[in-house]
């Protein structure tokens, strides 16, 4: 009987010692590459012990789990495939580049988010608690003002590398001398034209996070999430007051990957945790043409939205016809038939990507560039061509390059000639580039913690310190013109002005004297 006592005493003892927390996660982006990051990271908080409610449009791809919630948004679209087809992009029908359609788009899947029945329910729900919200940072501010509904701590998620505007909830904004801004996407240290621009897109910034967009976040706010918190017989907080609220930012990258940059202690790299640790074997066929490659792989993918099919057809030929021309295997994620295929060419409709940058026999990478395929990229150690197409993709492309493991060629209807330039380069070149990339990737590799165990540790941090502020940068109780010293420069005008005045005026009368006599 004592034993018995002791046994569930022990076990009481246990779950309350636990460190399961209530986890809110959302990536409602309906994306493949956002839908891989919000998947993998519930996997490591289910694996870390916590309970999961998952946010996600992605919902029969979900495992069934005790712990695993999943909240239904597959309602919320982005682009359409007119929008993300390679073709369009390259004869100007679709412009991508335009900065403004995209945010406007972005905050739309918020507010498509936020307004979805199935969310509305969960925070209008009572009976739900979470220790904890983590939202995927795309475009906008919108998900930390949930913790006035759930009254909890909240935590960015960013999917791409750090940028001004996800590090201004926590920090504020940073000096564009030296970070980067990836709609200009160039890397410092800038040249003095650069760093004028760089400027300029932070004022614009600026002016347009405090106007419309501020104007456009708030509104949605007040609309869907304001009326809940009055439901719930709390006064509503100031937006301003959520936004800049939040207790940890969490990082898709890794500093040597990216840049590195002055960070406040609230902002932790993870990228790479969706890299599982064991690789999933190759298939029998795959596996073969590799092994058996014995002047290396050449792997050729646009990433998973882009689709090589929809290249136009002279550089579809042009493309063969190069690649056919190598001494080297080709692998080419293509969506289709091509016809006259060159002994050394295999196309294939699904590529296990990790598993073929994984293979011995790598050599190099094609890539569209999106942050996902270049953290594989340094993780494997294998060089890379970028071909950046549109959002992240430029600034990931010239960091690369900067960073000596890759080359960049644009997308344009010469695409096959520069590729062959590009191919050229690195092919004679080759231990050059390898060489970089393993210094690089020993680098990555090489921290305390797993970016999986990383992800839990501050997760629970977090919970455990109660939102940790004491993680929080002083920047932000320090308005941006104490911080740049324009009082001091106001001060010293204002001085200066009155000393002009001053010394006018003894002169003035002085020529006037002159004048009389
Ligand atoms: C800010 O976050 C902390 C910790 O999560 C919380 O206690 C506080 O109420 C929040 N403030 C606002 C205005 O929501």
């Amino acid at each position: 009987m004592k034993k018995l006592k002791c046994l569930m005493f022990g076990l009481l003892l246990s779950l309350f010692l636990c460190d399961g927390a209530k986890i809110l996660v959302l990536f409602p982006v309906p994306s493949t590459s956002h839908g891989i990051l919000g998947d993998n990271m519930v996997k490591h908080l289910l694996d870390g012990g916590h309970e999961v409610t998952y946010i996600t449009p992605y919902v029969s791809k979900q495992p069934s789990h005790p712990k695993l919630r999943i909240i239904d948004v597959s309602d919320n679209r982005l682009y359409n495939d007119k929008m993300l087809n390679l073709k369009n992009i390259m004869s100007g029908a679709v412009n991508l580049k335009n900065n403004e359609v995209v945010f406007e788009n972005l905050v739309n899947v918020a507010a498509l988010t936020l307004e979805n029945q199935n969310v509305q329910n969960l925070l209008k729900d009572r009976t739900y608690n979470f220790d904890v919200i983590i939202g995927e940072y795309m475009f906008t501010y919108l998900y930390s003002s949930l913790p006035a509904v759930l009254q909890c701590p909240f935590i960015w998620f960013s999917t791409t590398e750090l940028h001004s505007m996800i590090l201004d909830p926590m920090q504020g904004p940073l000096n564009p001398a030296y970070v980067s801004d990836y709609r200009v996407a160039q890397i410092a240290p800038y040249s003095f034209e650069v760093r004028v621009k760089m400027l300029w897109a932070l004022l614009k910034e600026l002016y347009q996070r405090n106007g419309k967009f501020y104007d456009k976040e708030e509104e949605i706010f007040m609309k869907l999430i304001a009326p809940i918190v009055k439901e719930h017989g709390r006064p509503v907080p100031n937006y301003n007051d959520l936004k800049y609220n939040a207790s940890l930012l969490l990082e898709n990258s890794q500093v040597a990957i990216g840049s590195a940059i002055p960070l406040p202690p609230n902002c932790k790299y993870i990228g790479g945790y969706h890299i599982p640790d064991s690789i999933q074997p190759l298939p029998e066929d795959l596996k073969k043409i590799m092994d058996n490659a014995d002047n290396g792989v050449i792997y050729f993918s646009m990433g998973s939205i882009l689709k090589s099919k929809d290249l136009p057809d002279g550089i579809k030929e042009g493309l063969l016809k190069l690649f056919g021309g190598l001494k080297q295997t080709v692998l080419w994620k293509f969506e289709d038939q091509l016809p006259g295929m060159p002994k050394n060419v295999h196309i294939m409709q699904w590529a296990p990507q990790q598993s073929i940058l994984a293979h011995p026999n790598m050599v190099l990478f094609i890539t569209h560039g999106g942050l996902l395929s270049l953290t594989e990229a340094v993780h494997f150690a294998v060089p890379v061509i970028v071909i950046p197409v549109f959002a992240d993709q430029f600034l990931n492309a010239n960091q690369a390059q900067r960073k000596g493991y890759a080359i960049k060629v644009d997308l344009t209807f010469y695409l096959h000639k520069d590729l062959k330039m590009a191919l050229g380069k690195v092919l004679s070149d080759l231990p050059k580039y390898a060489e970089r990339v393993k210094e690089l990737s020993v680098a990555y590799h090489d921290k305390p913690m797993k970016p999986k165990d990383a992800l839990n540790f501050w997760v629970n941090h977090v919970v455990k310190t109660k939102g940790a502020p004491h993680l929080k940068s002083v920047a932000l109780q320090v308005p941006l013109y104490q911080r740049v010293y324009l009082d001091l420069i106001a001060v010293i005008l204002v001085i200066l002005i009155v000393l002009l005045k001053i010394f006018c005026l003894v002169t003035g009368k002085k020529s006037m004297k002159v004048k009389t006599n």
